[in-house]
This record gives C-alpha cells, structure tokens and sequence, in this order.
C-alpha cells in the first residue's frame, strides 16, 4: 500500500486526537527560528503541523501532500497556506523557489527518498535550509519499556506487503543530495492521555495504524487487547504520558 493511501483515509482522524504532530511542528519551527516572510514549502505536510507554526512565524507557506484528503483539510483549517496535491519525488515548482523547506516524519515512507532530497534541493535557493526530521530517541524513565516491548513482538509476526516506513541514514542521504553542514536537532513531547483507548485510538490515526493492518486479524485483535491491558497498567501507575521523541536533521544547499 502507498503510504499516503493510508494517509488519505487516516485524514479526517489525524492529530485530532493529542496534540502530537503540532506539538512536533512548533518545535521543528522553533528550532529553524525562521526570518520574516521566508518562504517555506512543507513537504508531505499532513494537515498543516508545520505549515501552522511557520505562518505563526511570519513565513509564506506552500504545503504538499500527496493525499487529496489532507490537503483539502489543511487547506480548510489554514486558508493563509497555499495547499497543494503532490508528490514529494516530483515537485511542480521552479528552481529557487524556497528559503526552507520542512519534511516531518515523511521522508522514510516515500518510494524513493533520493529523489525526494533532489528535489527539495532543487527548489531550493542557494543557501537555503532543509529539515527533515525523523522519529527519535526519548527519556521515559523507562516507562514506555514493555509497551514497546510489546509492540516489537509483533513487529516480528508481520507477515504480508511492505514494511510500513523504511530505515534511512538521512544525514548520508542529506550529503549525497548535495546537501552541506549537515547537523542534528533532538526535541521530545510529553503529552498527558485522559485513558488507555484515548491513547490507542490515537497510535490507529497515524503509522501505526499501518503496521497494525499488515497483522492477522487475530495477531491484531490480540495486540489490541494486551495494549489496553498494558495502558491501564501505566494509568494505575501513575498515569499515561506519551512520551516521544524527534531528530531534526537540519542541512543547508551551498
Ligand atoms: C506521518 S504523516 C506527517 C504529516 C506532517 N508532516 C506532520 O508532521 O503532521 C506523513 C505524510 O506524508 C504524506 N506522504 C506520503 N508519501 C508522500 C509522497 N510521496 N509525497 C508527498 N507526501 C507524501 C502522507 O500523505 C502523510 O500526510
């Protein structure tokens, strides 16, 4: 499956849940610390994580995504964006277009991540700056140890298609881009969940929901059940906190 299939259906439910990729975006924005009215292309956009932050910023924003039903929302909660459907690999801008273009947790599920940064760094002015940000390592006080635990179990058991997102060295596929001064920012959110379902609805309107698809029903139904269990666990013991973490790879075009 195309992930922005998966994306396309998952829309109406996305970041609706927890405020997780807004709470990412503000910070991948922070991070950037961008000039007045730069102009920003956020690439695989979703429903405007980033793109919100960067017009709180004073930047002129163009969004991409290459799942209609994204698009449509983000263009309707952030009229002030210009929204537009496409695909990271063949981006329908001139060259020079962009001070900063922004990827969060895109780049890994695109077919071709090489030709993605190639054209990021083609619609990008000399001296612009790309942020790609990828899931990231967290402290959790080992809260979240047999959660993940769990999760890996049957991680183990995916038995049909792709895997859901691909492992990728961004910074090597920074460089070989053309991309310099290649460097890492680390950020981590830390949300309070009211419940056990609240969390797991939410892992269901994202990724993971992708991961969990490509279970057997009966693999699927059983992680459902002993993640509850898990969750109330974590509820007794002091309360759900959805503890994650985020590195921002940050480059520059020479
Ligand atoms: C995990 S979401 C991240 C969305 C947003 N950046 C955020 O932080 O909330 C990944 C997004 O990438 C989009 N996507 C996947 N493959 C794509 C491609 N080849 N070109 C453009 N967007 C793509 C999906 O439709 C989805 O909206």
């Amino acid at each position: 499956m195309r992930s922005a299939d998966l994306f396309d259906r998952l829309a109406p439910g996305y970041d609706e849940l927890l405020p997780f990729f807004s709470s990412f975006g503000r910070e991948i924005v922070a991070v950037l610390d961008p000039a007045p009215a730069s102009e920003l292309l956020d690439v695989g956009a979703g429903r405007g994580a980033v793109s919100a932050a960067a017009v709180s910023s004073g930047c002129r924003v163009t969004a991409v995504d290459a799942a209609p039903h994204m698009v449509e929302l983000l263009w309707r909660e952030h009229p002030d964006v210009v929204a537009r459907v496409m695909d990271a690999e063949s981006l329908d801008f001139p060259t020079d277009s962009f001070d900063i273009a922004v990827g969060a947790f895109v780049i890994h599920l695109v077919d071709n991540p090489a030709a993605a940064l190639s054209e990021v760094r083609r619609v990008l002015r000399p001296g612009g700056v790309v942020a790609v940000t990828m899931p990231g390592p967290y402290e959790d006080g080992g809260r979240w140890d047999r959660f993940n635990a769990l999760v890996a179990e049957y991680e183990a058991r995916v038995s049909t298609g792709e895997p859901f997102g691909r492992p990728l060295d961004v910074a090597v596929a920074l460089r070989a881009a053309g991309f310099v001064d290649v460097h890492e920012e680390h950020v981590e959110v830390h949300l309070p969940v009211e419940s056990p379902l609240r969390l797991w609805d939410f892992q269901m309107s994202h990724g993971f929901a992708g991961f969990v698809e490509s279970l057997d029903h009966e693999d699927a139904t059983e992680l459902r059940r002993r993640a509850l269990a898990e969750l109330d666990r974590m509820r007794a013991d002091g309360g759900i906190v959805l503890d994650r973490g985020a590195t921002i790879h940050v480059a520059r075009v020479p």
